[in-house]
């Protein structure tokens, strides 16, 4: 497990690489996998603003597509000036890998922690799906495939 500085400090580095040039509002993420390792992503904005991506999302991506599906905290830096809790959208795509990870948010000075439990409690989830009709993949999660 990393020290929570550690990865606030990766989240930090990755708030300042952010793409944010239309809001101004920089998000810089890290995610830990439960084998300590760490990826960060941070928000990338578009001239067609609804392509937006969140740094959260851009972390997780990151993990997945290191073979990676078992989280266990992701740090959030930005540059407000009190810490921000995840959009709804990022809260829903945690939620598939980690019904229960650790949030932890820093800005103005402040950090902020959460489970996952307490910002999204009432969720769809894959085990409100009836079984699906064709081969998912190799994928498993903490909670089964
Ligand atoms: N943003 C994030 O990256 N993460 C969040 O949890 C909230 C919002 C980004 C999206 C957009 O680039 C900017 O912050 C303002 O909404």
């Amino acid at each position: 497990m990393n020290k929570e500085a550690d990865l606030l400090a990766q989240a930090r580095t990755a708030r300042d690489r952010a793409y944010a040039r239309y809001s101004g509002f920089r998000v810089g993420a890290a995610i830990e996998c439960r084998d300590g390792s760490v990826f960060v992503g941070c928000n990338v904005e578009n001239a067609s603003y609804p392509v937006t991506l969140c740094a959260e999302r851009g972390a997780v991506s990151a993990a997945i597509a290191a073979g990676k599906l078992d989280f266990d905290r992701i740090a959030i830096v930005c540059n407000a000036t009190e810490p921000v809790a995840p959009c709804g959208a990022c809260r829903q795509v945690l939620a598939e890998f980690a019904p229960d990870m650790e949030v932890i948010s820093e800005a103005g000075g402040q950090v902020s922690r959460w489970s996952l439990t307490e910002l999204l409690p009432s969720r769809f989830s894959k085990t409100d799906l009836p079984a699906l009709p064709r081969d998912v993949g190799p994928e498993t999660t903490r909670e089964g495939s």
